[in-house]
């Protein structure tokens, strides 16, 4: 069969794998994108890590102290050493990858790392990252112990790996309070990347989030593109369009969906398409159900309305209902610069609130609701206001 035109649905698969194992042992000038990272972190990452560098952005940036983080892809494993130095010793990073080849890379070198910044605090695991519930080290291992040389015994293997799956997951539901990538999601199946932002969602805690370098499109690829293995396993057939990238995220359930970074000039063009990187980021934790505790937000502008990903309508200045979980929501990134928050003077715990009408889209708080209908006080400008020489030159 021809290396160019094969069929995708077969191939993609064994292309990336093929690539990336090369990729591994030798330096592939023609999957590098040039990154930026932050040298001061890069100091204690050997060679052998870096020159295997095949990223296309830094999510490591939006990472905080204690994350615990996993990184989709890891490759020789540089996302996964910059990001436990930030996350420091008190956080925990994990890189999945599928290719024995870059994790071998990733693991002989994690000691030395750990070595030079005093503690460890990575792991790597083989596992395809649009299913990290089954670990691919202990499938191995059954096939090992029963190899499959017959129908009867691939259906035994199929009832093995729902239960790896299900009693000892790879990645745990819930468990993860970052999930990274850099440059990877582009190199998975078409028909399997539904299923990975599922992935994605699962193993994210409530109120964690993903942070996502990769390569969009700005146009769609068109399917002779989409067929060669080449461009595929080079990070350019399988990219997202620009939209539908955010899109998946959407469709998944997350919330706040932002473009951290996009880069102005493409990283390649083919046929007029342009291809570049895009960092993003997405927020898990917006599902369950709506209590109205009289809470109350005002959107600070400068659009005179937007719509979050609950279709709640803010309309510039205007005092709006909301119930305590969008509150809550709405104290935090990446939404917290953009709202007044307004809390009830007398806070309603949520045994008396009632249901909040949160699909009604917009409505307004009159503002005795917040303060409570009896609230009849009179004050005056505290002291401090006008005392001299609190540099006000006098209030109001
Ligand atoms: C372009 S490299 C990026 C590596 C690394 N993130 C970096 O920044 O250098 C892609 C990596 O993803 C891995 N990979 C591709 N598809 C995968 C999949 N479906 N599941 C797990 N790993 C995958 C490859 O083996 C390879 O190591």
């Amino acid at each position: 069969m021809s290396k160019t035109t094969v069929d995708v649905e077969q191939d993609v698969e064994q292309a990336v794998r093929d690539r990336y194992a090369e990729a591994a042992k030798k330096i592939e000038r023609e999957l590098c994108c040039p990154v930026s990272y932050d040298p001061k972190l890069l100091e204690v990452i050997p060679n052998e890590v870096l020159a295997c560098d095949y990223g296309c952005g830094d999510p490591t940036r939006y990472l905080r102290a204690s994350d615990t983080v996993l990184d989709l892809g890891s490759g020789s494993g540089k996302i996964c050493f910059l990001a436990s130095q930030i996350v420091g010793p008190t956080g925990k990073v994990f890189g999945v990858d599928m290719n024995d080849e870059m994790l071998a890379v990733a693991r002989r070198n994690a000691p030395l790392v750990a070595q030079d910044i005093g503690y460890s605090n990575v792991e790597f695991h083989k596992g395809k990252i649009q299913d990290l519930a089954l670990d691919l080290e202990l499938l191995d291992q059954c096939l090992k112990e029963s190899p499959v040389h017959s129908a009867e015994e691939l259906s035994a293997l199929e009832s093995k790996i729902k239960e790896l799956q299900r009693t000892r997951p790879l990645v745990p539901n819930s468990s993860v309070d970052v999930v990274v990538s850099n440059c990877v999601l582009n190199l998975v199946r078409p028909e399997d990347k539904k299923q990975l932002f599922s992935e994605i969602f699962r193993v994210l805690r409530r109120g964690g989030r993903t942070v996502i370098s990769d390569i969009v499109s700005d146009e769609d690829v068109p399917a002779e593109l989409q067929q060669n293995p080449e461009l595929w396993s080079g990070c350019i057939s399988g990219a997202f369009r620009e939209d539908l990238f955010l899109q998946a995220f959407e469709e998944a359930g997350f919330y706040g969906i932002t473009i951290l970074e996009r880069q102005e000039e493409p990283w390649r063009t083919v046929e007029g398409i342009e291809f570049r990187s895009m960092t993003v980021a997405a927020y898990k934790g917006k599902e369950g159900p709506c209590w109205d505790q009289k809470h109350a937000v005002v959107y600070r502008g400068p659009f005179r309305q937007v719509e979050d990903d609950d279709g709640h309508v803010l309309k510039r200045g205007i005092r709006t209902a909301v119930c305590g979980k969008t509150y809550g929501i709405y104290s935090e990134e990446p939404y917290r610069s953009h709202f007044e928050l307004v809390p009830p003077r007398v806070p309603v715990p949520l045994k008396e609130a009632r249901p909040f009408p949160c699909s009604k889209g917009y409505l307004r708080r009159h503002p005795k609701e917040t303060k409570g209908a009896e609230y009849r006080v009179t004050s005056e400008a505290p002291a401090s206001c006008c005392a001299p020489g609190n540099g006000n030159g006098g209030c109001c």
